[in-house]
């Protein structure tokens, strides 16, 4: 079965709400595994078993959260290989919001992942809108997974 791996850092829970909103909306389509995970709890070897990778930053100082950097520097010490898989990111921010942009040059770059180009960001807490263009990608990208090309 097709797997998303949904990973995120969220101190103040506004990521957190986009990370489980994206959920909800992967699960409308049937035949596919989500998995939600606080990122530090994520291994190499869930990277390597899922088909998308869906990462969740806030921006804090402007970088990323430093264990979800993490999760990727290990994979390539390790030198998992997720070339092709699908990608995206997201994150609550305040002003600037570069982090999510951050792990998308990750994933692109040094993983040669399939990305969406922009992440999704939403300021502060996600209202109704911001839930919906959540749930919109985490169905977007499991409608894609579960539809391999023939
Ligand atoms: C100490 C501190 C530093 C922050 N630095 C940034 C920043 O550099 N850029 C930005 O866009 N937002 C910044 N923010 C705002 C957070 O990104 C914002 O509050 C966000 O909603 C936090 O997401 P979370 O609830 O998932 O932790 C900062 C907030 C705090 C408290």
């Amino acid at each position: 079965m097709p797997k998303i791996l949904v990973l995120y850092y969220s101190r103040t829970g506004n990521t957190e709400k986009m990370a489980k909103a994206l959920v909800e909306g992967a699960q409308r389509v049937p035949g596919v595994e989500v998995q939600l995970s606080i990122d530090f709890e994520v291994t190499s070897e869930d990277l390597a078993a899922a088909d998308a990778i869906l990462v969740g930053t806030p921006t804090y100082n402007h970088e990323a959260a430093r264990s979800t950097q993490k999760v990727f520097e290990d994979a390539a010490v390790k030198g998992v290989n997720l070339k092709g898989k699908v990608g995206a990111s997201f994150g609550s921010y305040g002003w600037s919001g570069e982090a999510p942009r951050l792990i998308l040059e990750i994933m692109t770059n040094r993983f040669e992942m399939d990305v969406v180009p922009q992440p999704l960001l939403i300021k502060y807490g996600p209202d109704d809108a911001g839930l919906t263009k959540c749930r919109d990608l985490g169905h977007q990208i499991a409608k894609k997974i579960s539809q391999p090309i023939s």
